[in-house]
């Protein structure tokens, strides 16, 4: 088969559409024929070499796709597909491929009214959000929740989960265009981080109040920050290093808010971890979908041999929402 490889890290140019061996489905896995992949920032970063895919993973880069069911593996009976049906997958590794293999608790059916190709859009940024929003951070009805990046693929999936549990969303975007797209989505409080100060115009937008959660993609530049814009009881989770690894922090502002920070990596999780993610998002995101009441958000679909226009696109960062490579 044909696979998007990185022979030697580096920039975008450093992916090599090759022949390499098909995948085997070990007991527990089903093959999946590849209609499309999401790029996430994570494959830039494995490409530059700063992100090795965890042991037992596919080299490829690629973390989630859509796609047939071509075969499965041992063991297998009991999941609930079957060969030919339509699915979309969060992976480890691989997904940039005509074919991939997947432990088949990573899973989902394409959800109705979504087509093949979109539907590989949507698995990683529902699992992060679902995961780090609601299972982690437990965001409730009525709550302030600060998505940092709110145009991002995690970002625009965000906004629009929330808004339908009916918290109030705040972001920060770096142009009016995109915090244009995500008041569309469902945001109410916008922030362009480039002009303002989050924390100032938080605390005036909530009448000093803060925000109960903050999905943040910044790390150590926003450590002190995002304590400060939290309310009592608040709780960061930091998901992205994009402003750095370490910080400092004044322990005595968080102790006084009684606030928590915590930070989580999806790909790193176990098999077993990431199908209990899996199923969540199963139950509470798809039925969302369904209704199209949250949708994929799109810019751009590529086909495979342009993955390094693709990279090159999130790179940019002039993006909102996903983009997809299809084979
Ligand atoms: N831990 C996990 O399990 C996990 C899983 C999935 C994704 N992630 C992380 O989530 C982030 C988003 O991923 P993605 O694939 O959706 O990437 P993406 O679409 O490329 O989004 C990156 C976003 O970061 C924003 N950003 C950069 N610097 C910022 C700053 N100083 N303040 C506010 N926003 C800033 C960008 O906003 P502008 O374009 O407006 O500058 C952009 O919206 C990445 O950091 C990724 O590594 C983590």
């Amino acid at each position: 088969m044909k696979a998007v490889t990185i022979p030697t890290p580096g920039d975008a140019d450093s992916l090599v559409l090759a022949d390499v061996p098909d995948p085997l489905a070990q007991p527990g896995e089903a093959i999946v024929e590849v209609a499309a992949a999401g790029v996430n920032r994570a494959d830039l970063m494995q490409r530059m070499g700063f992100y090795p895919p965890p042991p037992g993973a596919s080299p490829y880069p690629g973390l989630e796709v859509s796609g047939r069911i071509v075969e499965l593996g041992a063991d297998t009976q009991d999941a609930g597909f079957e060969v030919g049906d339509e699915v979309c997958a969060l992976l480890s590794g691989g997904g940039y491929a005509e074919k991939v293999a997947v432990p088949v608790g990573q899973l989902l059916p394409v959800p109705r009214g979504v087509s093949l190709v979109d539907a590989a859009g949507l698995v990683e940024v529902a699992a992060t959000v679902w995961s780090n929003v609601f299972m982690t951070a437990h965001l409730q009805p009525g709550q302030v929740l600060l998505v940092h990046g709110g145009s991002s693929g995690i970002g625009t999936m965000a906004i629009q989960l929330s808004r339908e549990f009916g918290a109030l969303v705040a972001v920060t975007a770096g142009s009016a265009v995109k915090l244009d797209a995500c008041r569309e989505l469902g945001a109410q409080i916008l922030i362009d981080y480039k002009t303002q100060d989050f924390v100032q115009v938080l605390r005036e937008e909530t009448d000093g109040y803060g925000a109960d959660v903050i999905l943040d993609v910044v790390g150590a530049k926003y450590l002190q920050r995002n304590v400060d814009a939290l309310a009592a009881n608040g709780r960061v989770v930091v998901i992205g290093l994009q402003g750095g690894r370490t910080g400092e922090l004044d322990l005595g502002v968080l102790l006084a808010k009684r606030g928590a920070v915590i930070a989580t990596s999806l790909r790193a999780r176990l098999a077993r971890e990431k199908a209990t993610i899996v199923k969540a998002v199963r139950e509470h995101v798809w039925p969302l979908v369904e209704q199209g009441r949250v949708r994929p958000i799109v810019q751009e679909r590529l086909p495979l041999n342009r993955a390094a226009d693709a990279h090159r696109i999130l790179e940019a960062s002039d993006h909102i929402g996903k983009v997809l490579l299809t084979i």
